[in-house]
């Protein structure tokens, strides 16, 4: 998500810093910092929201002198992207100066422990408590070395960070858990990054760490340890990739990063937010609307897109487990048809970007007519994320990618969690149910991996199907808003027309298009509605039509109607749109390529549109 940067060696660190985030803007990023230590070891330090290009103007070159230095892009997760929020952050003494991606989910309680020491805070962040844990154990051991690892054997969360000590001013401590980290061995001088975009033009020796592990940096040589103090040895590794490969991890496009980001993407959005045992869901930006949630009479959900048929995934779950009447509205439609809301209605604002033109507006217009509106928004500090009375980011990270796929999966996510947080309080799910789904909830992520791990058998249904002018997906139930944002993706990435309809539907006229020509995408998971789809899918096969269908793993019955079976695994019904709607990225990628079109900057298409 954020991207890290720094250096030690004898050459002035400015430029580097600089030159450093900005090879990881590709990230987005919403403010952007750096501090330097300089010759007489005093730590100077600079701090705005923004992008790179414009703050760059605004660094004081000459105060910021030195050569050892640390530096931060910043994509928000706990406090607004403001200046004061920026990154690095120090302990109230200003001994400590820390950069940090990842979320310290213990941060309250450690907060609370300081505050009793007497420490003071000036910003909303996770990590401004981290600096002054470390800066308490280092009042105690007077080691950064030893202060740092003690910190970091008390929090919970994830990491990857760089920290400088005024009263240590030689060296630099990194340490990553579950947030990538490296360093480049230059001559007489090291590099650290998030990503090897900032370290390749100075060198391409790199040591990557592992979770668990931190390093000192000296000018001189490097030390890597484990956080219990554990030494390891570990042999620089040549990187061979260019530039542009890494930018996009190796990926040959950001969308099929950000596919394969997914199980990363969806457990970050439920990290911290669910009790695995008891099921009890904890959004904190939604606690000043929780009660108002729980007794609402009517949910109207809205947004435009992708974030549109997530709406239409969480009308089924509010109302199948809540049983809260739950209707869903094109963004762009809904202040133009005089809606009727009222000061009991909730209103919930679904976008990715938080700027979506017509997501605002309907915003304002539920607002206007005394709703409570709810954001469900990926980018932290946007223009829906701040105007809504509350709201829940999905931390999906940035999506570079036109067409939208890790934010979809995570917008199901929080739908999901807000189905459970309703669903518990109002009793609607029984205690067995909810226990069965939170524990479920655990073995997500590794489903979504085995989905992942078989990518590669997409690319011979691809070039199969890559010449068929029209496509049909079908699915029923919470399957069916799938089968629209499955046949979307196609429609926005391949320029190949396709349709998604409920599969009983189809009869009522989509059938007449069918002939041997028409490729036809069943999501067919074993659920309630198996049968049903089974008679749907012969239907289609008495008329020649192509099947491909979405299956279970342990499925044999479904090879008899299908031309092709792509696999996901088995899941609880309010998880299966997340696992079943991966498969249908992988096909639109695949047939994309396939067709040599352009997959992240599809034509005509903007990532997000801020008109009307
Ligand atoms: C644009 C994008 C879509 C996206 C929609 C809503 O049309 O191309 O991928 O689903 O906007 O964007 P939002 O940022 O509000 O989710």
């Amino acid at each position: 998500m954020c991207g890290i940067v720094g250096y030690i060696g004898k050459r002035n660190s400015l430029n580097i810093l600089i030159d450093g985030l900005k090879r990881l803007e590709y990230r987005g990023y919403d403010s952007v910092g750096i501090a330097v230590i300089n010759d007489e070891n005093n730590t100077n330090f600079f701090k705005k929201a923004g992008k790179v290009k414009d703050v760059e103007e605004e660094f004081d070159r000459e105060i910021l002198q030195g050569s050892i230095g640390i530096g931060h892009t910043r994509w928000a997760t706990h406090g607004e992207p403001n200046d004061n929020n920026a990154h690095p952050h120090s302990d109230d003494n200003r001994n400590i100066y820390l950069v940090h991606n990842g979320i310290i989910e213990n941060y309250t309680t450690i907060k609370k422990k300081l505050i009793i020491e007497g420490f003071t805070f000036s910003t909303d962040t996770d990590t401004e408590v981290l600096a002054n844990l470390i800066e308490y154990y280092f009042r105690i051991k007077n080691s950064i070395e030893i202060a740092v690892r003690l910190a970091l054997n008390e929090v919970e969360g994830t990491y990857g960070l760089a920290c400088i000590c005024n009263k240590e001013p030689d060296k630099i401590i990194i340490a990553r858990l579950g947030s990538p980290l490296m360093f480049g061995l230059g001559k007489d001088e090291i590099i650290v990054s998030s990503d090897a975009a900032a370290i390749i033009n100075h060198t391409k020796n790199v040591i990557y760490l592992e979770d668990g592990e931190m390093a000192i940096l000296r000018r001189d040589g490097f030390q890597i340890k484990t956080i219990q103090d554990e030494d390891i040895f570990r042999e620089a590794q040549k990187i061979e990739f260019n530039l542009e490969e890494i930018e996009k991890g190796g990926f040959e496009h950001f969308m099929l990063k950000e596919i394969c980001e997914q199980p990363d993407t969806v457990q970050n959005t439920y990290r911290g937010r669910i009790n695995f045992e008891t099921g009890l869901v904890k959004l904190g930006g939604l606690d000043s609307v929780a009660e108002k949630l729980i007794n609402a009479k009517r949910i109207i959900i809205t947004g435009c897109g992708t974030a549109w048929h997530a709406g239409l995934v969480g009308e089924y779950m509010l109302e199948q487990y809540c049983r809260i009447p739950t209707e869903v509205e094109y963004a762009s439609e809904f202040r133009y048809r005089n809606p009727i809301i009222n000061q009991e209605d909730i209103v919930i604002l679904i976008s990715q970007s938080g700027e979506t033109a017509d997501t605002r507006a309907a915003m304002k217009e539920a607002q206007k007519l005394g709703a409570t509106t709810i954001g469900i928004v990926n980018v932290v500090g946007s223009t829906i994320a701040r105007e809504v009375d509350a709201g829940t980011y999905i931390h999906a990270g940035p999506e570079i990618g036109v067409a939208s796929t890790k934010a979809f999966t995570c917008q199901l996510m929080s739908l999901a969690l807000i189905t459970l947080m309703i669903g518990k309080n109002k009793n609607t799910i029984p205690d067995s149910e909810l226990m069965k789904i939170a524990s479920e909830l655990k073995n997500l992520p590794e489903k979504i991996q085995s989905i992942i791990e078989k990518r590669n058998d997409y690319k011979f249904i691809a070039d199969e199907f890559k010449d068929s002018r029209n496509f049909l997906y079908l699915g029923r139930g919470f399957n069916f808003p799938v089968a629209l944002e499955g046949a979307l993706k196609l429609k926005e990435i391949s320029y190949i027309h396709a349709e998604g309809y409920p599969a009983a539907e189809m009869k009522h006229g989509p059938i007449a298009l069918i002939d041997e020509n028409m490729p036809v995408v069943f999501i067919a998971p074993k659920d309630s509605t198996y049968d049903k789809i089974i008679s749907n899918i012969e239907e289609i096969k008495a008329r020649r039509g192509k099947i491909i269908t979405i299956a279970n793993e342990d499925d044999d019955e479904i090879k008899n109607y299908s031309d092709y079976v792509l696999r996901v695994p088995k899941t609880v019904p309010i998880f299966a749109p997340i696992l079943n709607s991966i498969p249908l990225q992988f096909l639109s990628y695949y047939i994309a390529t396939a067709r040599n079109c352009n997959v992240d900057q599809p034509r005509n298409l903007a990532k997000s549109v801020t008109v009307e």
